[in-house]
């Protein structure tokens, strides 16, 4: 690929027209998340210029149709948009920070996950540099930006959203937060504070199914039918805790004393249990605090940190 001084868009910095900024796009990282993203663009018909660290994943995304980008310099000056799907914001910097020259008049959409005051450091940091930044968060089913249930989160300037948000839309729905630019994490980090624990004592369950002599295949439609009552969950928590949360001690004991069942379920069988301690743990300290305080203190204000 030749991108150099006889390039017409790096001649023109800022000239994109609408229609070149919908039809291609850079894509820098190229792990299983950006290998998606470059094969959801080709397939939309979007042309693709592609740059990573390691360059055999390069190679792959130009077997499929997608541009090479012999360095970070060449991936900017092909097109107005460059798409960062990173481990996090750190190697943004590393990246993007071997060609800072070619920010300026460019557009930088960072999907990779961070904490909400990197990614607002992060968008300053661009901006200092002359670029336009919007920061996403990829609500996906794993690495299936397809499956009905992903999308992205996005947050920072509307107008710089808006203005791309149609070359972005083949990567899942889209919806846009606000303009605090670290927004987009606040509420990605806050789905994923949820999904790790699930997904760990996912493996709990199952392997005190499988230690216990039992079928998992046979456990399965009972877990999808009872996690059916999750929502339910979530929606009278939610109203619980937009009024500081809710409990009663006797409700926290019950607790207390449903997590050694688990802890007991588990270990009795050689599972660890670790997980289940942890939650004993909050309900123990909930009761504790509620014991003290003469009223009842919910783990909801436990995890606030509100001090009476
Ligand atoms: N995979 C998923 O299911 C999923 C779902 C939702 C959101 N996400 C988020 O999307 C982002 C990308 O996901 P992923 O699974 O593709 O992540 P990943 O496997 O960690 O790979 C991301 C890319 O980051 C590059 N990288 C890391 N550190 C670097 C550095 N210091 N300098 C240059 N390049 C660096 C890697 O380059 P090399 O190839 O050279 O190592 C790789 O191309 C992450 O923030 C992740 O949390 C992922």
């Amino acid at each position: 690929m030749d991108i150099g001084a006889d390039n017409p868009i790096e001649r023109e910095p800022k000239g994109h027209t609408m229609s070149e900024q919908n039809t291609a796009v850079s894509v820098v990282g190229l792990g299983p998340m950006g290998q998606t993203m470059v094969r959801a663009f080709l397939a939309a018909g979007i042309e693709v210029t592609v740059w990573n660290r390691s360059s055999e994943k390069v190679d792959a995304m130009v077997a499929l149709g997608a541009k090479r980008a012999a360095t970070v310099a060449d991936a900017l000056d092909a097109n107005a948009v460059t798409v960062l799907s990173l481990t996090h914001y750190a190697a943004m910097y590393d990246v993007l920070g071997q060609a800072t020259d070619h920010l300026p008049g460019k557009v930088i959409a960072n999907l990779s996950s961070d904490s909400p005051e990197k990614a607002r450091k992060g968008a300053e940091w661009v901006r200092s540099h002359g670029a336009e930044f919007i920061s996403g968060g990829v609500m996906s089913a794993g690495d299936n930006i397809a499956h009905p249930a992903s999308y992205i989160f996005y947050s920072g300037p509307k107008e710089v959203f808006d203005a791309h948000a149609e070359l972005l839309r083949p990567l899942s729905p889209q919806e846009y937060l606000g303009a605090d630019d670290g927004l987009a994490q606040v509420f990605y980090q806050a789905l994923l504070t949820i999904f790790h624990p699930w997904l760990l004592a996912f493996d709990q369950a199952t392997a005190v199914i499988e230690r216990s002599g039992h079928s998992i295949a046979q456990f399965i439609p009972f877990a999808v039918r009872s996690n059916a009552a999750f929502p339910y969950f979530m929606e009278t928590h939610s109203v619980a805790n937009q009024n500081g949360g809710w409990a009663s001690l006797a409700s926290l004991k019950m607790m207390d004393a449903g997590a050694q069942h688990i802890i007991d379920a588990s270990e009795e069988v050689g599972v660890d249990s670790t997980l289940s301690h942890t939650a004993q743990a909050f309900w123990r300290r909930a009761v504790a605090a509620s014991e003290e305080q003469g009223r009842a203190v919910s783990t909801y204000a436990l995890m606030l940190g509100d001090r009476p």
